[in-house]
Parts: structure tokens; sequence; C-alpha cells
């Protein structure tokens, strides 16, 4: 996504860095108790561009009592990241898991109130702040049923979801919906399936969701399988982003992870991987070292192979430059290679509308063709009556009727083939937006 900053090293010797090439992003979770550890930064700034509070969104900590809302710690993490240009996955908004007591006790209408009111005022709240929210998470059950979980969330009759997505659309238009959930990574499972079927009808019936995020959380009992780039795509077909939410593989296998990597890269609207946790000491299953760095900072085999894996298996160059005097023989007068010019294999936008009564978010991808690009500029002709009122990634010449969108500073350069996205939103209604691409 053109959103995805590179981290300040160059690209291609960092994950979020190297992600970014690809137009996707890299992050983890993040501990706001850590923040003020220098080990721990370290890693967190040179290595991520996506950021999600690993427990300080979550309803306990946001609404810790009915109606009075807290927000310092999750504010020190978000400020932390997008003040360093990262961005942020909230999450979440609805779960049955860390609630507070008086949630807990709560059912029936006024339990259905209260979430949706927590959703609104959370969700307000970091209006403009938050790249996709977990709006429900972990609603479905495991085993062979396919169905939901019991809960008193679910209690409140089965359409809670749904009107949890509308509440969180109506609060912040901006920011992708996801439906987020663990165990539904392997296609045959009943629970995947349940969850897919949830998501078509949901897409069939205009309810407002734009993404599923898998937590892939790989371990002994829930492996990682063969079919998991299966699940990404079909989910994809139903015209949903997918995430790969809170990462760690038991073991952390170099070439499990790997394949995790590859997969996400071969399914376009795969936007990107997070991984649930820096260091092994910082995994909430530390004793299982999941993740890409050891306790001590220093990486990991898992890391390389995922390093290597968003740089398309080329591992980026660890040698110094030599320091030795260049030979100073006279340069040759031998004609450059014609390598062709940035721009001249073309490029192609399409254009993803989400729309709801009086408004709308239309996110744009733009494909580079044959050669690079250096720069491109988006033509949309919007319908009279949409009128464009925030976007992002991109310049735009208007806000009504024909609007041409150039590339910021950090997207106009798209590798042959490669992709990036910007985004609008707006009132009215903006149909289906037929973009065309012109390389510079
Ligand atoms: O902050 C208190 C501390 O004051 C207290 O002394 C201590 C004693 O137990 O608990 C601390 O809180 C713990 C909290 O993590 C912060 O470390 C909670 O007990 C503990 O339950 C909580 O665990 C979190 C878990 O969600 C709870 O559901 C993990 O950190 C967090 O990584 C984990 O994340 C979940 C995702 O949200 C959803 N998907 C699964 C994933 C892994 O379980």
């Amino acid at each position: 996504m053109a959103l995805f900053v590179t981290a300040p090293a160059s690209a291609g010797t960092t994950l979020g860095a190297s992600a970014a090439e690809k137009g996707r992003y890299f992050g983890t979770a993040v501990a706001a108790y850590k923040l003020s550890e220098n080990a721990y930064t370290t890693i967190l700034n040179r290595e991520f561009n996506m950021v999600t509070p690993e427990n300080e969104m979550k309803i306990d900590a946001t609404e810790p009592q009915q109606g009075r809302f807290s927000y310092a710690s999750s504010e020190q993490i978000v400020n932390h990241a997008r003040s360093r240009g990262m961005q942020v996955r909230g999450h979440t908004l609805a779960w049955h898991g860390q609630q507070p007591g008086w949630m807990q006790s709560m059912e029936g209408t006024a339990l259905r109130t209260a979430m949706l009111n927590h959703i609104t005022q959370v969700a307000t709240h970091f209006k403009g702040q938050i790249y996709s929210w977990d709006v429900v998470n972990e609603a479905f059950a495991d085993g062979n049923s396919g169905g939901r979980r019991d809960s008193n969330l679910q209690r409140t009759g089965n359409d809670w979801i749904e009107a949890a997505f509308r509440a969180a659309r109506a609060a912040d238009p901006g920011a992708k919906l996801c439906y987020n959930d663990y165990n539904t990574d392997n296609w045959t499972w009943a629970k995947t399936q349940g969850v897919y079927n949830m998501v078509r009808d949901f897409k069939a019936r205009g309810v407002p969701i734009d993404c599923v995020g898998f937590q892939s959380h790989f371990n002994n009992d829930s492996p990682y399988a063969s079919n998991y780039r299966t699940t990404l795509s079909s989910f994809a077909a139903l015209g949903v982003d997918v995430q790969i939410t809170e990462l760690d593989i038991q073991g952390a296998s170099a070439d499990t992870y790997r394949r995790v990597v590859e997969d996400c890269l071969a399914v376009a609207r795969c936007n990107g991987i997070t991984v649930w946790g820096i260091r092994d000491s910082d995994s909430w299953r530390a004793s299982q070292t999941p993740l890409l760095f050891n306790s001590n900072g220093s990486k990991k085999p898992a890391y390389d192979a995922v390093l290597a894996a968003l740089n398309n298996g080329t591992t980026p160059p660890t040698t110094a430059p030599p320091t030795s005097v260049p030979p100073t023989t006279a340069p040759p007068t031998t004609a450059p290679p014609t390598t062709p010019p940035p721009g001249q294999g073309g490029c192609t936008a399409t254009v993803t509308v989400n729309q709801w009564t009086g408004g709308f978010v239309a996110n744009v991808r733009v494909t580079a063709g044959s050669s690079a690009l250096n720069g491109w500029t988006v033509t949309i002709t919007l319908p009279s009556g949409a009128t464009v009122t925030n976007s992002w990634s991109a310049n735009s010449s208007g806000t009504t009727g024909t609007t041409n969108w150039t590339n910021v500073s950090y997207n106009g350069r798209v590798g042959a083939g490669q992709s990036t996205e910007f985004g609008f939103q707006g009132t009215g209604t903006v149909g289906s937006p037929s973009p065309t691409c012109a390389a510079s």
C-alpha cells in the first residue's frame, strides 16, 4: 500500500521497507509499557511500519468503567507509531475476551447498547488514525460446528456482528473494517468455512466489512497447512482484503515463515503481515520461541527467511562496501545498456468502493506495467453529487467531476508489475468508476 512508508534504513534491508516495496506492510504487536525500553524500540523503529496495540485498545483497557473511557496507553502507542510514519491496526472493538467486569455481567439489550456505544466512542476517538480495525474478534466456535461461539455478545442476537460493523463504519468511515479470528487458516476446517459463509453473506447484503484478519498462531495443534494460500485467496475472492494479524509459529521454522510470506505475496489483496510480538521474550507463548528475534534482540534464521521472501528470494548484501580506493581508469566511452526508461510499460488502476447511504470510501490500486514507474497520474470521473472529503497517499486536482490523482513523494516509484494504493472518501454516490492511469 502506498500508505506504508519505508523504514529509515534503505529498502530491502528491513522487514517494513521490503514489504513496502511489495505494496504491503510488516507489523508487530506492541506493549505500551515496553516503549521505554531502548532495546525494544530500536528493533521496533527499525523494522516495522505497522503496529497493533497488544492489549491497550481492548475493551477492559479503553472502557474500564462503563461510560468512562481511558486512552493513555493506547494513545502512547498510536503516537509513537504515527510520529515515526508507522500505521496502526486497532484491536479490538467487540470481543468476548478481556471485557471489563461491568460488561462481563451484562446481557441482552443493555449489553447490545453498551457494545454499540463502546464501538462508537472508541472508533470516533481514533478516527482518521487507524489503518484497519478488528471490529469483531473471535466470534466463531472451535471444533466441527462451524457456528458461532456462545458468549454474552452472541446471546444479544445473531446480528450483533453486523450491528458492530455498521457502528464502526459510521464512526470512522476511513478505516478498513476487519473480522479477526484464529484457527481459520486451514481451508478445510469447519471454523474457516463458518467465517467464510458469514463474510459471503455480509458482502451479499451490503454489511460494511472490508477485510478478514487471520491471526495465524501456528503451533502443533494448529499447524501451518499448505492450503493456507487457498484460504487467503478464497476470502479475497469474496471482495475483501485479507491481513495476517497475529503471526507466530511454534519453534519459528524459517521454512514455514517463508511460506507464509510467499502466500501473502501471492494474493493481491493480502495487505500485510503482523507478527505477535518482537522478541521471543515478548511473546504470549514465550516458551515456544515463536518469533523473529531472540530474547537478546538478535535476528533468528526465521527473520532472514522472511526478509529474503519479501525480497523475492534475494538476500540483501550484508558485507560492508569496499574501502579501498577505486581504480582510476577512465570510464568506458561505450553507450550504457539500453534498459527501457521508467514508465514506458504504462500502468493500470483499479478501484474498490465501499458505498453506504450518503457516503463512500474508495481504494485505488495502481499497478506498473512491464517497466518501473517514477510517478503516476490516475484520472477518475466522479458522478454528479459525489464529493471527495478526505484522501490519503495521493494528491488530487479537485473534489468533484473529473479528478486527477498523482503520487506523493514516497509512492511514485513502483517496480515493474508491482502495485501501490491510495484512497479517498466522500459524500454522495460514487458508483463504479473506471479509472485510467498514465505513467510519468
Ligand atoms: O497487566 C497485568 C499485570 O498488572 C498483572 O500483574 C498480570 C498478572 O497476570 O497480568 C497483566 O495482564 C496480562 C496482560 O496480558 C498484559 O501482559 C493478562 O493477565 C493477560 O491475560 C494478558 O494476556 C493477553 C491475552 O491476549 C489475553 O487475552 C496477551 O498479552 C495478548 O498477547 C493476547 O493477545 C491475543 C489477542 O488479543 C487475540 N488473539 C489471541 C492473542 C493471544 O492470546
